[in-house]
């Protein structure tokens, strides 16, 4: 496994205090525009699966729309019920007015172990 930072979208691309989804590969995660700066976390609430993209971004917590169970943005930590477990999140940056995350990528082999 080794981590590449990817190309998620423009920093203008999410309003103040708001969020969008991001796919990649066949995972999801949502970033955060928030007064304290750029966030990812997974994108589906860890209580079922609804996917976060509609949820409510205030300072720095997201309230999921389903159930309004709220998280952290900047720790994924659950604050309390209906969610109990916390969101995996992943480090941001920002280049050239892009915003860039951090990503798990499997590495190809290039076939069998030479001895
Ligand atoms: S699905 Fe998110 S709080 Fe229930």
């Amino acid at each position: 496994m080794s981590h590449i930072w990817i190309d998620a979208c423009a920093v203008d691309d999410i309003d103040e205090e708001d969020l969008i989804r991001f796919d990649h590969g066949d995972q999801t995660y949502c970033i955060y525009n928030t007064a304290n700066g750029f966030y990812a976390t997974d994108g589906y609430c860890t209580h079922e699966e609804e996917h976060l993209e509609y949820g409510i971004v205030m300072d720095n917590i997201i309230e999921c729309p389903l159930h309004q169970g709220q998280f952290d943005i900047p720790t994924g930590k659950a604050l309390g019920a209906p969610v109990c477990v916390d969101l995996k999140t992943y480090p941001v940056k920002i280049e050239n007015e892009r915003v860039l995350i951090k990503l798990a990528i499997a590495v190809q082999s290039d076939g069998p172990e030479q001895q």
